[in-house]
């Protein structure tokens, strides 16, 4: 009942927007990190996602990394990331904006893609802001040695840590998104993590009705129109397919 009710929104809706994270990719394999096998369920994430840890311990940066860089270089997109694709290619959906940074959106065809926390394409000295293709560093990194800049530091995938700042223009590009849609898809992110987790409050403000697909709970749910607490894989699919008839 709950997608037939979002799907419904969906049809009527002239400019849709997706915010996803983490729960998106958990179905290629890639685990999130505040779910029941979550990697932030093991460690603290400020002491091994941070720049300063980082700057400190290059080493324990990437050991923490290295497992997670593997998995993602040994994903698929998934029929989540599909049904967001068949969406924009509808053109209903006119942006994805995401906290994921293994670039499975893109690999499933979508265009429009947010990475508001970055991604694993380049990598770039914290020192001299010198920029290296990431495939470039991989058999370094695979045998446990920090990559190293001409200059001599160490070099970091353009991941967002911590204690960083967001890429600007990306994130306004998200702003004004959010504030053009009439219906924002919410999808596999627990809306823990500032400022991303302020963009659908944004969005309602401005006169967008939410769906939310997610297996636990967000601080958003109460102001949902839709909330879908299934599989993203399964229900994404089913709500592309009620809305779109594709
Ligand atoms: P989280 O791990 O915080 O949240 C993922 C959410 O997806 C959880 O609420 C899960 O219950 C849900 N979930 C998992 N698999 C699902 C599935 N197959 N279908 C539906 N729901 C599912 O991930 P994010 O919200 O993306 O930051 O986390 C935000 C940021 O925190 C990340 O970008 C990362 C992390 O620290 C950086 O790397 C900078």
């Amino acid at each position: 009942a709950e997608i037939k009710h979002a799907a419904d929104l969906l049809r009527n809706a002239r400019s849709v927007v997706a915010l996803t994270g983490a729960g998106v990719s958990t179905p290629s394999g890639i685990p999130d990190f505040r779910g029941p096998e979550g990697a932030w369920t093991r460690v603290d994430p400020s002491e091994v996602a941070s720049l300063q840890n980082f700057l400190r311990n290059p080493r324990a940066f990437y050991d923490w990394f290295r497992p997670l860089l593997d998995r993602v270089l040994s994903a698929a997109p998934n029929a989540a990331h599909y049904a967001l694709a068949a969406l924009e290619e509808q053109n209903v959906l006119k942006a994805i904006i995401t906290q994921n940074f293994d670039g499975l959106h893109q690999r499933a065809g979508s265009r429009e893609v947010y990475e508001l926390h970055g991604h694993l394409r380049t990598s770039t000295c914290p020192e001299c802001e010198r920029q290296i293709p990431t495939r470039v560093l991989l058999p370094k990194i695979r045998r446990g040695d920090p990559p190293r800049c001409s200059c001599g530091h160490p070099l970091k995938p353009d991941v967002v840590l911590f204690d960083e700042m967001l890429p600007r223009g990306l994130y306004w590009l998200a702003r004004r998104a959010v504030e053009h849609a009439d219906v924002i898809i919410v999808a596999g992110t627990s809306l823990e993590v500032f400022p991303v987790n302020e963009l659908p409050a944004i969005g309602l403000r401005h006169g967008a009705k939410l769906i939310i697909i997610n297996t636990g709970p967000t601080y958003m749910d109460g102001r949902a129109e839709a909330v879908i607490r299934t599989d993203v894989a399964l229900a994404l699919p089913q709500l592309v397919e009620q809305a779109t008839g594709a």
